[in-house]
């Protein structure tokens, strides 16, 4: 398969690179810099393509004419909790993360439909059950829940807009995962995440066009 994944230089990004190329496919890893634990991977099927994902500009590479998987991962949480409080939350701050976090997938989606459309492929998007209203019983945590929740939404209608290509289009919670977002403290690790979340990509047409789906399979009330 011709995978596709954004925000791929760390944490589960990088996990989701280093999964799919043991698996064989071809990868091309989108980030704003190459880290090194990007380019130690050392595989021939990986390509990297540089790509700032909170500008309209394209990216900077060559990118595959047929995409079988695209993996909307890049993501920003914005400031610590405190600093997403009802109180401190700033316009700057709600707008930066909403870019990052639910604009940026739609500007991959809409330079990359034709492609996925070619590969009769599947789109994931990485959201987080902090977009859910269902799961919000602590409140907070204004612009990173808000950009999440709309990329919940945006993700819905490419499901339904896509779906007549031959496109299936799924949104993905994680889990809360040992990355940088986190600061490590996550409950589970990048291999459990990324494990779990491969297989409801395998399984993904299983799932309604737009389905919320957690790490485990469970579906996520939003
Ligand atoms: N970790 C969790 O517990 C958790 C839970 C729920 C959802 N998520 C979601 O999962 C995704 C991955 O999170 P993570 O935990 O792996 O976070 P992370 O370790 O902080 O990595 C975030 C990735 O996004 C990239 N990124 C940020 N802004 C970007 C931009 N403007 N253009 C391109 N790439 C950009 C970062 O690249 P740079 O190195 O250039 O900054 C990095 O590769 C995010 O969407 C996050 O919201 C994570």
């Amino acid at each position: 398969m011709n995978i596709l994944i954004t925000g791929a230089n760390r944490g589960l990004g990088l996990g989701f690179v280093r999964h799919y190329l043991q698996q064989g496919h071809s990868v091309w890893a989108c980030c704003r810099i190459v880290s090194d634990d990007l380019i130690n991977l050392g595989a021939a099927n990986l390509h990297t393509v540089q790509w700032d994902i909170s500008a309209d500009d394209g990216p900077l590479g060559s990118l595959p004419d047929k995409i079988d998987l695209l993996i909307n991962n890049a993501g920003i949480y914005g400031p610590g909790k405190d600093g997403q409080s009802l109180n401190k939350v700033t316009s700057d701050v709600m707008l930066d993360v909403f870019n990052v976090d639910c604009i940026g997938p739609l500007r991959v989606v809409q330079k990359l439909h034709e492609r996925v459309i070619a590969g009769q492929g599947i789109i994931a998007n990485v959201s987080s059950k902090m977009g859910s209203s269902a799961d919000n019983g602590s409140g907070g945590t204004y612009a990173y829940r808000a950009a999440k929740a709309a990329l919940v939404i945006v993700s819905k209608s490419m499901a339904v807009d896509l779906a007549p290509f031959g496109v299936h289009v799924i949104t993905l919670h994680p889990g809360w995962v040992q990355t940088d977002m986190t600061h490590q403290t996550g409950l589970i690790d990048v291999t459990t995440s990324v494990a779990g979340m491969v297989q409801v990509i395998t399984d993904a047409r299983d799932y309604m066009g737009g389905q919320f789906v957690a790490f485990d399979g469970k579906v996520v009330p939003y």
